[in-house]
């Protein structure tokens, strides 16, 4: 049984009937974004997880192969479990499961991304800070449907010099939303993988409008 104890978490209350689904980097944990929640949508509610994979330490969503190969099967697994956990926390936290949003950074963005492939109910939108492509083209596992993906607003937020981030594996996640009808906002910062001015710029923008 997969549930809410799946995940070492923070929950902080809002007073907005919105829940920002926070998904830190590789080596955070589940307070990294907590003030930059409170900062770029105030008064929303958090839900905060750590992710249960460590490598040499550093807590991580899924588990990878080397930097940027994604070990796919892990990813898919990993995707579930989260999804499963953000239904259980609806419940037990009584939020509504149709407002949730999620604010990933590298690794968090990246699962937040697989997310929106596997499980699109599960998000009604997503902020992915220095986002990767989860799945190359025919990665996805046999049988599932593209998703359709067209009641969904996506901000992308990538750094132009990030050199951890491939900017054609932004740029294919970008093709790839936009494929399945997602409202993809595409902002470029003149940036590395670091946080930058001009991401709290987009991200208070774009979550003005939720
Ligand atoms: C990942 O593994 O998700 C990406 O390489 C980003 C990172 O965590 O460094």
């Amino acid at each position: 049984m997969s549930g809410l104890d799946d995940f070492v978490h923070k929950w902080v209350e809002g007073a907005r009937d919105l829940t920002v689904l926070a998904l830190h980097g590789t080596g955070g944990d589940e307070n990294d974004l907590i003030p930059l929640v409170a900062q770029v949508a105030p008064g929303a509610n958090v839900l905060s997880p750590r992710g249960n994979v460590s490598e040499m330490g550093m807590p991580r969503f899924f588990r990878r192969l080397a930097e940027g190969v994604f070990d796919v099967e892990d990813l898919i697994a990993r995707t579930h479990e989260l999804a499963d956990f953000v239904g259980a926390a609806a419940t037990e936290y009584s939020f509504d499961p149709a407002r949730v949003v999620a604010l990933g950074y590298s690794n968090g963005a990246n699962i937040a991304g697989s997310m929106l492939f596997l499980h699109p109910g599960t998000l009604a939108g997503a902020a992915l800070v220095r986002p990767m492509a989860p799945f190359k083209p025919g990665e996805l596992p046999a049988g599932t449907a593209a998703p359709d993906l067209s009641d969904k607003r996506i901000l992308v937020s990538a750094g132009e010099r990030d050199p951890l981030i491939p900017a054609p594996s932004t740029d294919s996640l970008v093709e790839q939303l936009r494929a399945a009808g997602a409202d993809v906002t595409d902002r470029r910062q003149r940036a590395g993988h670091e946080l930058v001015a001009g991401d709290l710029d987009a991200l208070s923008g774009w979550f003005e409008s939720w």
